[in-house]
């Protein structure tokens, strides 16, 4: 089992995928989030200040927990690590990538949507997977399918997850945490309006911490 990676989700069942477009937002945005309860961000590597973002919030706020997503290649790999993401998430999994990611010192999530792509994962000794794009690709349903061969093999699934059906991921064994834009909208980003998003984050909070506390009541 990978240790490391699977902890780390255990402690943070919140993943927000982040776009930064203007790179004055990253450590603002990464304390309004931490406001509202959220530590560990996903800043994907879709727009060309990315990287820097990475490096100004593990610079400059502490107690967050940085990594890239969209990690497509091995160079975006090297780039990653370079500029201190603490983990690395990727859409799908190429061989190449699986090799570079399953002995890259950090956290390492690959991409899956199939039973083939699970077992590629396996193949190098990753069982702690994301699952992209979660709802497109069967949701909740092919999870629970999923967990009959694949039994130790946990999730994180994103693509298509908010306040409306992140109940119903969470309640599975082998789901951990999910993730989604939906707690960083663009709109708010660029108008700076950090105490929505740390209310948005906290409002995300507020929901795991109630599902938490039914689930201690039930057993
Ligand atoms: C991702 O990159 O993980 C997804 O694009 C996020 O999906 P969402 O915008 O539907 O949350």
């Amino acid at each position: 089992m990978n240790n490391q990676a699977r902890s780390l989700l255990i402690r943070a069942p919140l993943v927000p995928v982040i776009t930064i477009h203007n790179i004055e937002d990253a450590v603002p945005l990464a304390r309004a989030l931490q406001r509202g309860g959220i530590h560990l961000l996903e800043m994907t590597l879709r727009t060309p200040r990315a990287l820097e973002a990475i490096a100004r919030i593990r610079a400059e706020v502490e107690g967050a927990v940085v990594g890239a997503g969209t990690v497509l290649n091995r160079a975006d790999l090297d780039n990653a690590l370079a500029a201190g993401s603490e983990f690395v998430i990727t859409p799908g999994a190429t061989t190449d990538l699986l090799a570079a990611g399953g002995r890259c010192g950090v956290p390492f999530y690959p991409g899956v949507s199939t039973a083939l792509e699970v077992m590629n994962c396996l193949e190098h000794n990753l069982d702690t997977l994301k699952f992209f794009p979660a709802e497109a690709s069967g949701g909740v349903k092919k999870l629970k399918a999923f967990s009959g061969p694949f039994a130790q093999v946990c999730f994180c699934p994103t693509g298509g997850i908010g306040p409306h059906n992140l109940a119903e991921y969470l309640a599975l064994d082998n789901v951990l945490s999910v993730g989604g834009s939906w707690m960083v909208p663009d709109e708010l980003v660029t108008a700076g309006q950090w105490s929505a998003v740390s209310k948005l984050a906290a409002q995300a909070c507020e929901q795991i911490t109630d599902l938490q506390l039914a689930a201690e009541e039930r057993s």
